[in-house]
Order: structure tokens, then sequence, then C-alpha cells
């Protein structure tokens, strides 16, 4: 198949935008002097997102004896850190909420699959650098977005089993289409204006040795991504074969055991999410 990196991005371009509003309220949150009147101010221009804000602070998570009614309050509450996860998580749910028929998985499976991965990095990245632990979520929840852009050339191939056996699904993509999900998904994040960081982390996430300054966040994703395919959450066509980055394993010291607090955590984190896009219908 004849495909060029731009015939991708413009599958891409046909996806929905990041609201304007959360765009803006990235931007903002990542400034060290943001101004948190300034920050609810640019979320309330957004019937959706203003509600969500909303929601969560009143949510049981935060136990607040008085009710949140402004987003102004809201904002103080949840903090710089978790408005930032939630506009992310919100901006993508319906994004990864889709079908991916190119790689067998039905509505809703990418998105399971992502907020595992998600969790499990924030998890991961507060064992190796607790600083790093937000951009590890993000990471994870946008590291196979890509997907969405190669399943639709994917769906009608029909693949020779003796030839493919051996290869991971990464090896399959790059040899029918000329790249793999995680070329695009970088791609993306840098047409959002994401952080380099992020970017390095997407496009390593499935050989995270080699992915230089942004090892840690890479490597975060990669297990992660391993863990929540052993789960059996949200995989497809590409969970049989899943290689792990072995020269990053000795690096970080990673042993078997320490999958075990993933394999307990992931699932909880996967079942919140289903309710958040609940909250947002
Ligand atoms: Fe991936």
């Amino acid at each position: 198949m004849n495909l060029t990196i731009n015939t991708l991005l413009d599958r891409i371009g046909e996806l929905p935008p990041m609201q304007e509003a959360a765009q803006k309220a990235l931007i903002m949150i990542r400034h060290p002097d943001t101004n948190m009147r300034a920050l609810a101010e640019v979320l309330s221009t957004d019937q959706i997102l203003a509600s969500l804000v909303l929601r969560w602070a009143n949510s049981a998570y935060y136990g607040l004896s008085a009710p949140v009614k402004t987003v102004q309050q809201a904002v103080v509450v949840l903090g710089k850190n978790t408005i930032q996860s939630l506009l992310f998580a919100a901006t993508l749910a319906n994004l990864l909420n889709r079908p991916a028929p190119g790689y067998a998985l039905d509505r809703g499976a990418l998105w399971k699959h992502s907020i595992g991965v998600a969790a499990g990095a924030r998890l991961i990245a507060a064992r190796y650098n607790p600083a790093l632990m937000e951009e590890a979520y993000h990471a994870g929840l946008l590291c196979d977005v890509g997907k969405l852009a190669l399943e639709f050339y994917l769906r009608d191939v029909q693949f020779d089993r003796e030839k493919i056996k051996n290869m991971s699904f990464i090896e399959i993509e790059t040899g029918l289409l000329g790249m793999d999900h995680a070329v695009i998904g970088k791609e993306l994040a840098h047409r959002w204006n994401l952080p380099v960081s992020l970017q390095n982390a997407i496009a390593f996430h499935h050989r995270p040795s080699q992915a230089g300054d942004a090892f840690i966040l890479a490597s975060a994703v990669h297990l992660a991504d391993a863990a929540t395919m052993l789960l059996g959450i949200g995989i497809g066509s590409d969970g049989l074969q899943y290689p792990l980055d072995e020269a990053a394993l000795v690096r970080l010291n990673w042993s078997e055991d320490s999958f075990t607090e993933l394999f307990e955590k992931i699932p909880a984190a996967v079942s919140a999410a289903v309710d958040l896009i609940g909250m947002m219908k």
C-alpha cells in the first residue's frame, strides 16, 4: 500500500480537534504563574467543560460538606494538575471511544485500554520520577491515538497467518503501511502543541530505551501498556504479541513482581473512567 505520512495526517485532520477552550486552558495550566481566576473564566466559556469541572469537584471523591457552586470554586478545589488530567480525559473520551474495526476493537475498547495505560503510567512515574506523573498520564492516554488513523487502512487487509505469526503488530503496521501508530500519535501531539517530551514518549512507547530524554515517560507508558494488555483490557487484533523492551527493563531494574501493583490498580481506574464518560452524556 502506497501511503504517505500526509495521507495519514489528512485522516487525522478529519478527527475532531480539541475544543478551543480546553486547548486554551491547557496552555494556561502549563504556564508557571497561571491565574486561577482567568483559568476558571476560560473553562466557563464551554458548557461541557464547566459542568464537568463542577461535577467532579462535587463528586464523592472530594467529600466536601458544602456543595461547590461555581467554576471558580471548583478550580480551587481541584487544583491545576487534576484539571489538566480531567481536560485531557474529557477531550479524548469521545475520540477514543470510537470503534476501530481495523484492529478488531469495539466501541469503547480503545478508550478503556488508553485509560488503563494512563493510570498505570502515572503509577510507574510515581516510582521513578514523581514530577512526571501527570505527563505520564497524558502520554498513556494518547499513546495509541494513531490507531484511529491507521485502522481505516487495515480494515480490508487479509492477513497471511503463517507470515505474521512471529511478528509484532508494530512490525505488521510498518510492513503494510510504511509507518506505525506511534509515529502518527506523535504527529497528532505535535499538532496539538503538546510538549516535545510528551511527543517523544508517544513516539517511543514500544521501544523506550531509544527515547533519549523521554526515557522514563516512554518506559512508564510501555510497561503500563503491557500490563493493560496482560489484563485483557481493550485489546484487539494487536494484543497477541507485545514484545517488552528488555534494555529498558534492565535500566529500570524492573521485575515481574513490579507488575503486581499495576494489575491491582488499573481495573479500578478503568471503571472510574467509564463513569466519567457517563457524566459527559
Ligand atoms: Fe501502542
